[in-house]
């Protein structure tokens, strides 16, 4: 018997232990599936070591993207339930704050670009609302008191991403997932060609379909046959890293102006995001990438000067054309597609958790997903 043979095969293939493979490896396994999870490096080591956390549908709301909007806002609303679940399995606290987020304007360039953001937002039924100096440092007394107004988004939350990651393998090994460390280079095919597993480590294991979880390198992924690579590219995004005092953190929610966002942690970290950068798979830390996010983060708060400087990372972010995920299946039948989230990883998990659980288990990923369909580049970019 050759080592094939010998692999037990699972329900579910997961190709990428970010967070949104692992999100969606639980959901599966909760729901009855027996699933193997293939990473080539430390899982959760790609964008969502770096990502900043934002749980933020509201407050970085863009023009010209309607189609995120039901999907962001149905996972904001799973967040709570997400997190719930994963701290009773692990015991480990996800960071997971209801804070909401002021944004800032520092000037009146600044402002009449906020304006437009709350104008989007009231458009959409939200309740934000402009803010003068006084009473946005009555909220956030460290902000710069030269701003020029703020909009308050009480809606907005924040999470830890790596305390997420941590959350997720804890209970992934209670219900039984495996995470097995090995880049995986080929993919299994039956007769009529459905993915029926995948190579790695120069072995087969079997499985009953396969979800490519890849984050920045679905667009390069050499296993996934050509015809159903998505059009993913890498965005470079360097995000800096500042601790400070937990008992007098230096702000209490999240901070946006136009250049950067901050991000507080409930053990005192404050995360200064984000470059973005069309740098393909370079993910050099530069001077100047930590110039501008020292320099916009002191422009908001200035008590960032008195923070102890922890470090900068740079992460890749899957993007696509039109800033949506993919999310669905592929061409090839078996093989399901989750990535492309871009700027919205962490906040999308949830609701990928649940469209590719629904999809493989029930044949349906659900209506709020619609729009992340991966065929939808079938004619213009495949
Ligand atoms: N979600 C924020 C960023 O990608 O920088």
């Amino acid at each position: 018997m050759n080592e094939a043979e010998n692999r037990t095969r699972s329900d579910v293939a997961v190709v990428g232990a970010g967070l949104i493979g692992l999100a969606t490896a639980l959901e599966l396994a909760t729901r009855g599936l027996k699933v193997t999870v293939f990473e080539r490096d430390t899982p959760g080591s790609g964008a969502t070591r770096v990502a900043a956390g934002m749980l933020a549908p509201i407050g970085e709301l863009e023009f010209g993207e309607p189609g995120l909007l039901s999907m962001s806002l149905r996972s904001r609303e799973l967040y709570p339930g997400f997190v719930a679940a994963l701290e009773a399995a692990s015991g480990i606290d996800t960071g997971f704050r209801e804070t909401g987020a002021l944004h800032v304007a520092l000037d009146r360039d600044e402002a009449g670009e906020l304006r437009r953001s709350m104008d989007l937002q009231q458009s959409h039924g939200f309740d934000s609302g402009w803010l003068g100096p006084i009473a946005a440092r009555e909220l956030e007394p460290g902000v710069s008191p030269s701003l020029a107004g703020a909009v308050l988004v009480e809606q907005d939350a924040v999470v830890d991403p790596r305390a997420l990651v941590e959350a997720l393998r804890f209970a992934l090994t209670e219900v039984g997932v495996e995470i097995i460390q090995a880049e995986v280079t080929g993919l299994l095919r039956g007769p009529n060609g459905r993915a029926e597993g995948v190579v790695a480590s120069q072995a087969d294991f079997p499985a009953g379909c396969v979800l490519a979880a890849p984050g920045a390198e679905a667009g390069i992924a050499g296993w996934i046959p050509e015809e159903v690579r998505p059009p993913v590219r890498p965005v470079k995004g360097q995000v800096a890293e500042l601790r400070g005092d937990p008992e007098s953190p230096a702000c209490s929610r999240i901070l946006g102006s136009e250049r950067v966002y901050l991000a507080p942690r409930p053990d005192g970290r404050l995360i200064v995001g984000a470059t973005v950068e069309e740098m393909g798979f370079d993910r050099t830390v530069t001077a100047g990438g930590a110039h501008e996010l020292l320099r916009e983060a002191y422009r908001l708060l200035p008590d960032v000067a008195e923070m102890e400087f922890a470090g900068i990372e740079a992460g890749l972010r899957p993007a696509t054309p039109d800033n949506l995920p993919v999310i669905g299946p592929t061409g090839i039948d078996g093989l399901v597609i989750a990535s492309g989230h871009y700027r919205n990883g962490i906040l999308l998990a949830p609701i990928t958790a649940r469209a590719v659980a629904g999809l493989i288990i029930d044949g349906r990923p659900g209506e709020e997903i619609g729009a992340a369909s991966p065929t939808r580049f079938k004619t213009e970019e495949l």
